[in-house]
């Protein structure tokens, strides 16, 4: 038999090295990057490869679950994609919980290291996008109507929801009658549904739009740009 020490001695060694071997391993398969995209409480988890894929025929496996719940959920449909995001939509429908999603490699019969996202909440995190402006000319005025990004197809309580549900908003209104002339302030408030006036007649405007959410200080990108002849 082998003296107890000398087996102990073998027994750690080999541990350390078939340790530092599986790290490197999982180290660079492993996705990096891996979070939530969140527009319009559409929420996607996005990654990318690890360091050492080159090559294709990486497959991904893709997991989440809410804080605070002990065992993480497959996400089927994205259970050996290839892809390198999977929309989690359905699965983080709750606005205000906190949730994880992560992901795990397999390349060549290796699996890598589970790689997971930070907390992420929808309802902090999601970006707005752009209100849809509609322009229609008037007497020396412009009519503008606003619509806000609509929210994924949700069955809770069976409501018909908008996002003025879930924050308060303001919209911002921007004018231009030449391109050459700055663009100027028409309107910041809560209407969608706003009177410019005092136009002057036979020239041409520019009008785009942001939406503003205070409470976050925080704004969509610029709406594209509806230009209306008055008459
Ligand atoms: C990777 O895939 C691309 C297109 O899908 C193919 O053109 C290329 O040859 C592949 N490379 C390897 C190393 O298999
Ligand atoms: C996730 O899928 C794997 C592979 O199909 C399976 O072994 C495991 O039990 C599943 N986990 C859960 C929580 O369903
Ligand atoms: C989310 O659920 C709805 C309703 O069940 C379904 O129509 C939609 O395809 C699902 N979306 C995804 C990305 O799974
Ligand atoms: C347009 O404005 C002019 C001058 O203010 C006025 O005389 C005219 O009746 C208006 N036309 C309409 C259709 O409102
Ligand atoms: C939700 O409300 C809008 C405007 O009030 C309406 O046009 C739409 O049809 C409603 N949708 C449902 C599913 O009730
Ligand atoms: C465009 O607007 C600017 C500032 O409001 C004004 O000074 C200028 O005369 C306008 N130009 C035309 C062609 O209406």
């Amino acid at each position: 038999m082998m003296p107890k020490h000398y087996f102990l001695g073998f027994l750690i060694r080999s541990l350390l090295a078939s340790g530092t071997e599986t790290q490197a391993v999982h180290g660079s398969l492993k996705p990096r990057k891996v979070q939530f995209q969140s527009r319009n409480f559409h929420n996607v988890l996005c990654w990318q490869p690890g360091s050492s894929l080159t090559g294709n025929g990486s497959v991904y496996f893709v997991q989440y679950k809410m804080y605070g719940e002990r065992q993480w959920k497959n996400k089927t449909d994205c259970w050996g994609t290839t892809a390198l995001s999977c929309d989690l939509t359905n699965e983080t429908l709750d606005l205000y919980e906190p949730y994880y999603g992560r992901v795990k490699t397999a390349w060549a019969g290796r699996y890598s290291a589970w790689s997971r996202t930070p907390r992420f909440t929808p309802w902090w995190e999601t970006k707005l996008d752009p209100p849809v402006v509609t322009a229609i000319q008037g007497n020396a005025s412009l009519l503008v109507l606003l619509r806000t990004p609509e929210l994924p197809y949700r069955n809770q309580h069976g409501k018909n929801t908008s996002m003025e549900s879930y924050y308060d908003l303001a919209y911002r209104v921007f004018i231009t009658n030449n391109s050459l002339v700055k663009e100027q302030k028409a309107y910041e408030g809560t209407q969608r549904r706003v009177r410019i006036e005092g136009l002057t007649p036979h020239s041409s405007y520019c009008i785009a739009a942001e939406i503003y959410q205070p409470m976050l200080d925080r704004k969509s990108p610029r709406s594209e740009r509806r230009c209306v002849k008055i008459p």
